[in-house]
C-alpha cells in the first residue's frame, strides 16, 4: 500500500500545509441555531466506512486524535461535521478586496460562500446548512477550508470540480471555460431514493445542496421574496378578482414556517399590501424575523391572531403577524370558529418530513428536536397523522372558499406518503397530479415562468451599499413599465426595493425578469464595472426558475405533455451554461421538494467590465432562460408558444426554436373514443 507520507507529498494543498498544528475546537457562540441531531442508523461496518472516509482529509499524524472525535460527532449528531476546522467566530461575506485570489473568480465564490455560511444568513451556519433543513454548502469543515483554498490558488486557466462537497482537484482548461463546476447529491437511478441518500450522507459521500446553498448563491430571504410576492399577488389576482392594478388590501394569507426560505412570507404580503398570518413552532425563527423587521406582530393564542389580522384588514393596512405554535392548531380554530381566511399555504420543509422539516401537533419545537434525537419510531407516525388532519382542516376550508396551494415544499406529495390517497387527482397516485394545485401550476408557470420571467439576481462585490443603489436605478432603467403588466410589477419591485429593506447579508438584489431583459441589464451592469461606476458584480439567479429545473411537483408541474417526469432539461441547462462559459454552474438532485423528486441547476457569472463578459452574456443569458422556454413551448403552453415565436424573429440567425403544431382536441378525441369504443 503506498504510504500516506508519499500521499502527503503528492499534494500541494492539503489540510497538513494548511495547519502546523490541529486547530483547537471553536467556541460555540450561544444563541446560533443548531442542526438538530439527524437519525444515525448505519452499521458497524458502515460506522468505519464513515470514520475512514472523513479521514481522508486529515493527515496521518492525527488519526489517532480524531478518529474518536469524528465517531462522537457521527454517533451524536448522525453526521461528520469537523467542528474543529470551522474558523473561530463569525463568517461573513467580506468586501471582494479582502480575499486573496489569482483571479476574481476565485474571490468572487469566497464572497458567496462565506455569505451562505453568516450567521445572520444561515439557518444552522455552524453544521453548513444554508437554508431548508438540510441545504449545506458542502458537508463538513475540512471541505470549506480546501475549497476556500482552492478558490485562492484557481487561476483563469483552471477550473475547479466540486462533487457533493468535495473538492475532487483543479484541472486545466481556458479563461472560456467555468471556473467552478459543481453537482449535488446526483445519485444513480436505482439508488435515488430517501434511504440511500441517508445512508450516503452520513457516510460522507453526498452532499444535499438544496438550490443555490450548494451552488453558492443564496443571497437570504430576500431570494424569495419578489417571488412569493408575485406568487401571493398573483393569486389575489386569478382567485379572489383583484384587478392588476390593485394590490391584496385587507385580504388574509395564512401559511406557515418563518425559516430560511419561508420567512420570507411576511415581509412579501407586506410589500403585496395584505395581512398574513405565520405560523412557526421555533421562537428563535420568530425573533430572527422580529429583529430583522420583517414581521410586524407576535401572538400566541389563535384567537388573539385572528382578532389582530381582521383589525388590519379593515384598515387596508400591510402587517404581518407570527403565531407561535404549530400551524395545525391555527387552521383548527379557524375551521371551528368560521374565520374568512382569503389565500392559504404552507412552507414548512415538507421535503423533508421525517427529518425534523413539519412538526407535528401536540408537541414543542423542543420535544420534536429531542424525538428526532432518541429515534424516529413513533415520531415517523405523529407527522402522519398530523399531515392528514392538515389535509382534512384545508378541505373544510377550502370547501367555504380559501384557495389553497401548494408552495413548493412538497406538502401534497407529503400528505400523498401519509396515506392519503384521495388527494390524488386519479385517487390513486400523483401521476396526473393532486387535487389541489401547486403554485406554479396555477400562478408562477402561466403567469411568470412560461414567459421566462424568472429570479434573476446579482451581488454587489464591493460591500458598498452605493453600487446596490446604482445598480438597482439601473435595473430600473433597463425595464418598460407598458409593456405588460408583469413588467409594471417589476418596475415597482425594483422601484421599492431600497425602500423595503431587503438586504441580508452581503449587498444583493433580486429581481424577475424575462431572456432579453437580464440580457440587457447584465450587459448594462458589466458597463457600469468597466467604467469604474461599481465594483464587481455576481450574477446569477435561484434554480427556481423558468429553464433550470425539471420538478414535476413544482417548476415544471405546468408541464403536461408527459414530460414532466424527465430531466433533460435541466442537464442541458447545466451543460449548455458552462459550454457558454458562465464562471460557475451547478446541478443538484432534489432541491426544494427532496431527493429524487428533482433535478435543478444554476450559474454563477462574475462581471468583470471585460469585453470577453459581453460575450458570455450575450450567449449564455438567453440560453439559460429560453432553452426553458422552448420546453415550455413544446409542451404546447400557449404564453410559452408566443414568447417563442417573437424570439425566433427576434434573434433571426442565432437562436431557432422548434415549435409544436397544435392538435385539434375535438379531432383526436373523437378519434380516440371511436377507436376505444371498437376495440372493446
Ligand atoms: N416556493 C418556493 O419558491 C420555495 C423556495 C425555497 C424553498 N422552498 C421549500 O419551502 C420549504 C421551507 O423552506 P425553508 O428554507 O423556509 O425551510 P426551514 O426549514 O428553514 O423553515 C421551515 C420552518 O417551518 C417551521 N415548522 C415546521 N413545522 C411546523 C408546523 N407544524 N407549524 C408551524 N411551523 C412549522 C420550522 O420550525 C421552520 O422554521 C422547504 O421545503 C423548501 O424546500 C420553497
Amino acid at each position: 500500500m503506498i504510504a500516506n507520507t508519499d500521499i502527503a507529498k503528492a499534494m500541494e494543498i492539503h489540510l497538513g500545509t494548511l495547519f502546523d498544528e490541529l486547530p483547537s475546537m471553536p467556541e460555540f457562540t450561544p444563541g446560533i441555531r443548531r442542526a438538530p441531531a439527524r437519525h444515525f442508523n448505519l452499521s458497524q461496518k458502515d460506522t468505519e466506512l464513515a470514520l475512514k472516509n472523513a479521514l481522508r482529509y486529515i493527515p496521518e499524524r492525527w488519526h489517532a486524535q480524531l478518529a474518536p472525535e469524528f465517531l462522537e460527532e457521527l454517533l451524536s449528531c448522525g453526521r461528520i461535521y469537523g467542528y474543529r476546522f470551522r474558523p473561530p467566530g463569525h463568517i461573513k461575506g467580506r468586501p471582494i478586496d479582502d480575499y486573496k485570489g489569482n483571479c476574481i473568480e476565485g474571490r468572487a465564490f469566497q464572497v458567496m460562500i462565506d455569505n451562505n455560511l453568516d450567521f445572520d444568513v444561515a439557518l444552522y451556519p455552524y453544521e453548513l446548512v444554508t437554508y431548508g433543513e438540510t441545504g449545506q454548502v458542502c458537508q463538513n469543515w475540512m471541505q470549506y477550508r480546501l475549497i476556500s483554498r482552492y478558490l485562492e490558488v484557481l487561476t483563469r486557466e483552471q477550473t475547479l470540480v466540486m462533487a457533493s462537497g468535495h473538492p475532487v482537484g483543479l484541472f486545466a482548461s481556458s479563461p472560456e471555460a467555468p471556473r467552478v463546476i459543481i453537482t449535488n447529491a446526483l445519485m444513480v437511478g436505482c439508488f435515488d431514493d430517501q434511504e440511500n441518500w441517508h445512508r450516503a450522507t452520513a457516510l460522507g459521500v453526498a452532499n444535499y445542496g438544496q438550490m443555490t446553498a450548494g451552488g453558492w448563491m443564496y443571497i437570504g430571504p430576500q431570494g424569495i421574496v419578489h417571488g412569493t410576492y408575485s406568487t401571493i399577488l398573483n393569486a389575489g389576482r386569478a382567485k379572489l378578482g383583484i384587478p392588476t392594478d390593485q394590490d391584496l388590501a385587507g385580504r388574509l394569507f395564512v401559511t406557515s414556517g418563518l425559516g430560511g426560505m419561508s420567512g420570507a412570507q411576511g415581509k412579501a404580503v407586506v410589500i403585496a399590501n395584505g395581512v398574513g398570518i405565520i405560523a412557526e413552532v421555533d421562537y428563535s425563527r420568530i425573533q430572527t424575523r422580529l429583529a430583522q423587521g420583517w414581521i410586524d406582530q407576535v401572538t400566541e393564542s389563535p384567537a388573539e391572531t385572528f382578532a389582530a389580522a381582521r383589525e388590519y384588514q379593515c384598515n387596508r393596512q400591510g402587517w404581518a403577524i407570527a403565531f407561535y405554535g404549530n400551524v395545525v392548531d391555527l387552521l383548527e380554530y379557524a375551521v371551528h370558529h368560521d374565520v374568512k381566511i382569503d389565500l392559504l399555504s404552507d412552507q414548512t420543509s415538507c421535503h423533508a418530513v421525517y427529518e425534523g422539516g413539519y412538526c407535528p401537533q401536540g408537541i414543542s419545537f423542543e420535544q420534536r428536536t429531542e424525538l428526532l434525537r432518541s429515534g424516529h419510531a413513533g415520531f415517523k407516525e405523529m407527522v402522519d397523522a398530523t399531515l392528514r388532519h392538515h389535509y382534512e382542516l384545508i378541505k373544510a376550508l377550502s370547501n367555504r372558499g380559501t384557495y389553497f396551494f401548494d408552495y413548493g415544499n412538497s406538502f401534497l406529495k407529503a400528505v400523498y406518503d401519509a396515506g392519503i390517497k384521495d388527494i390524488c387527482k386519479n385517487g390513486e397516485n400523483p401521476l396526473d397530479g393532486f387535487i389541489f394545485q401547486s403554485y406554479v401550476e396555477d400562478i408562477m408557470g402561466p403567469v411568470l415562468f412560461d414567459y421566462g420571467y424568472g429570479p434573476f439576481r446579482w451581488v454587489c462585490l464591493s460591500g458598498r451599499d452605493e453600487d446596490l443603489s446604482k445598480t438597482d436605478r439601473a435595473a430600473m432603467e433597463c425595464i418598460d413599465p407598458e409593456r405588460r403588466f408583469q413588467d409594471r410589477d417589476n418596475y415597482n419591485w425594483i422601484r421599492d426595493a431600497l425602500k423595503n429593506r431587503l438586504v441580508v447579508g452581503t449587498r444583493a438584489r433580486i429581481l424577475y425578469q424575462d431572456a432579453l431583459g437580464r440580457m440587457k441589464i447584465a450587459l448594462k451592469f458589466n458597463e457600469m464595472v468597466r467604467t469604474g461606476e461599481i465594483g464587481p458584480v455576481m450574477l446569477g439567479r435561484d434554480h427556481h426558475d423558468t429553464g433550470g429545473t425539471d420538478s414535476p411537483f413544482r417548476e415544471t408541474a405546468n408541464i403536461r405533455d408527459g414530460s414532466n417526469i424527465m430531466a433533460d432539461m435541466a442537464t442541458h441547462c447545466f451543460a449548455g451554461n458552462a459550454a457558454r462559459g458562465m464562471s460557475l454552474v451547478a446541478l443538484h438532485n432534489g432541491g426544494g421538494v427532496g431527493i429524487g423528486k428533482a433535478i435543478n441547476g444554476g450559474f454563477g457569472l462574475v462581471l468583470d467590465g471585460s469585453e470577453r463578459v459581453d460575450a458570455i452574456i450575450r450567449r449564455a443569458i438567453p440560453w439559460d432562460v429560453m432553452g426553458g422556454v422552448a420546453r415550455r413551448a413544446w409542451a404546447r403552453n400557449q404564453p410559452s408558444i408566443e414568447t417563442c415565436i417573437q424570439y425566433n424573429e427576434l434573434r433571426k440567425g442565432l437562436d431557432h426554436i422548434t415549435l409544436p403544431y397544435v392538435a385539434d382536441e375535438r379531432l383526436i378525441g373523437d378519434l380516440v373514443e371511436e377507436a376505444f369504443a371498437k376495440h372493446k
